[in-house]
């Protein structure tokens, strides 16, 4: 049944379309053009979708000079409506999964996505999540509403989950080279699934199981949270020995073996680490489990810009400034170096702490030209001599490259700076006061 599947795919002449077509789904559909598969995205933001046929995108880890390529050559198209679902062999779906607001897992995209595929679904296609979901979301709602449409799974379709590992930023690792993890719900989707991602990847490792896949991938974002939260939770006692957190890391990182480098920060964000954990906290609660660990780790991490905002009281009083009559110009917005990606960033959380307590906030960051949230509606500065020096404080809440950090260092009266970013600038004991 799925062996002329099989000879479209390896014949590089299976359909691909992709769902999302965010910080997961775009690279994910330049990886499958490369590998010579045409590429339908599907993206319900007419703009995003727009700009992508035009070969252009604010995720800095495309070079849209390449995507204009594959464009122009008809290898991606990006459209906003299901209308090809039909003519599709390989689905992919990328959607967002986030949290509620009382902090249990939010899936409604992918409710919704599901649905849409539950109506057009046709025999021998394949379906691959490659969102973070909970452990047993594939088994227990994805596919019941796939099987809606009278087909059955692993029978009539196949349905694999690989969990996407991309670090936006990271010059080694992308998609391409990200060894990909898949599940299968039988022998049938796993063999089309590694077949499948084989030709895209060059290194494929199959789970034993759906949710072996969904709880690796869930692991290993905990692994992450729980890991700065210890690195945090030192910071918080240095603080009160009166010893350079980043001195004692140095330290204990000399170590070859037994420690791995995770570093401190104004806290955690993006769309895994603060969102992630959550999904396993919540996984043991239904089956009245607890994760101490992990819950723990969320309280620390989530606790860091109020930390942040206390040591920029202590620096006020030190310069003798009231907050609230204060300017306070944060550099970097976004949630991790070098990349544009706001969401869940601990800069918003700051910028708002600090607007709370009067003080006039300017923010600059090279990568993130306007902040638009619920809350929040602001335009980044440029980082002038006039701007530094009209800020009673300057707090560096993101290490981007591409900031002149001597320059800074030269030209502020104080900083705080929370990610070490200033480290290699002599003297810089005089103004800069680390997290
Ligand atoms: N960003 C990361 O670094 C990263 C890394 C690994 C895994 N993930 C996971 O991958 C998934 C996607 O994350 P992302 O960062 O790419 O999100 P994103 O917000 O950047 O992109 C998701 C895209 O899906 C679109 N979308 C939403 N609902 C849709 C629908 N019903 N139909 C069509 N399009 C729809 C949105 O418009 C958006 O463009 C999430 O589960 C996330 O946890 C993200």
């Amino acid at each position: 049944m799925n062996q002329r599947l099989k000879e479209k795919i390896r014949a590089r002449e299976a359909q691909i379309c992709i769902i999302g077509l965010g910080y997961v789904g775009l690279p994910l559909a330049i990886a499958c053009a490369h590998a010579g598969f045409s590429v339908i995205g599907i993206d319900n933001d007419k703009n995003k979708v727009d700009d992508i046929n035009k070969g252009k995108t604010t995720n800095l880890d495309i070079d849209n000079d390449v995507l204009g390529t594959l464009i122009t050559a008809g290898k991606i198209q990006a459209v906003s409506n299901f209308v090809h679902l039909n003519e599709m062999d390989v689905i992919l779906v990328c959607v967002p999964t986030g949290l509620t607001k009382n902090f249990t897992p939010d899936l409604q995209h992918i409710q919704s996505v599901v649905t849409e595929l539950s109506s057009k679904l046709r025999a021998n296609q394949l379906i691959c999540i490659e969102s973070t979901v909970y452990p047993g979301t594939i088994e227990e709602i994805v596919i019941p509403a796939l099987e809606t449409s009278a087909l059955r799974a692993e029978q009539d379709f196949y349905v694999c989950h690989s969990p996407e590992r991309m670090d936006p930023g990271n010059e080694h690792f992308s998609t391409a080279n990200i060894p990909k993890l898949v599940g299968g719900l039988g022998g049938g989707s796993l063999e089309l699934g590694i077949l499948f991602y084989s030709q895209i990847v060059p290194n494929v490792i199959p789970t034993s199981s759906l949710k072996v896949a969904e709880l690796a991938k869930l692991h290993e974002n905990s692994f992450r949270a729980v890991n700065i939260a210890l690195v945090n939770e030192l910071t918080l006692i240095c603080d009160k020995v009166g010893v350079c957190v980043w001195d004692v890391l140095d330290a204990a990182f000399s170590k070859p073996f037994g420690i791995m480098p995770f570093y401190p920060g104004p806290g955690v964000g993006g769309h895994c680490i603060p969102v992630d954990p959550h999904y396993l906290e919540w996984t043991a609660r239904e089956l009245l489990s607890t994760t101490r660990l992990i819950s723990a780790a969320g309280e620390i991490n989530r606790n860091m810009p109020y930390f942040v905002r206390e040591k920029i009281w202590r620096v006020c009083n030190v310069i003798h400034r009231v907050p609230s009559q204060s300017k306070i110009l944060l550099v970097g917005m976004a949630y991790k170096k070098d990349t544009a990606d706001y969401r869940e960033s601990p800069a918003l959380q700051l910028t708002e702490l600090l607007l709370e307590d009067g003080v006039r906030v300017v923010y600059h960051d090279p990568f993130v030209p306007k902040v638009d949230t619920s809350s929040l509606h602001l335009t980044s500065a440029p980082l002038t001599k006039a701007e530094v020096e009209k800020a009673d404080l300057v707090v560096i809440t993101v290490d981007h490259s591409n900031i002149d950090y001597m320059w800074l260092v030269q030209t502020a009266s104080k900083i705080v700076d929370t990610r070490d970013a200033t480290r290699s600038i002599p003297n810089r004991e005089k103004n800069v006061i680390l997290l």
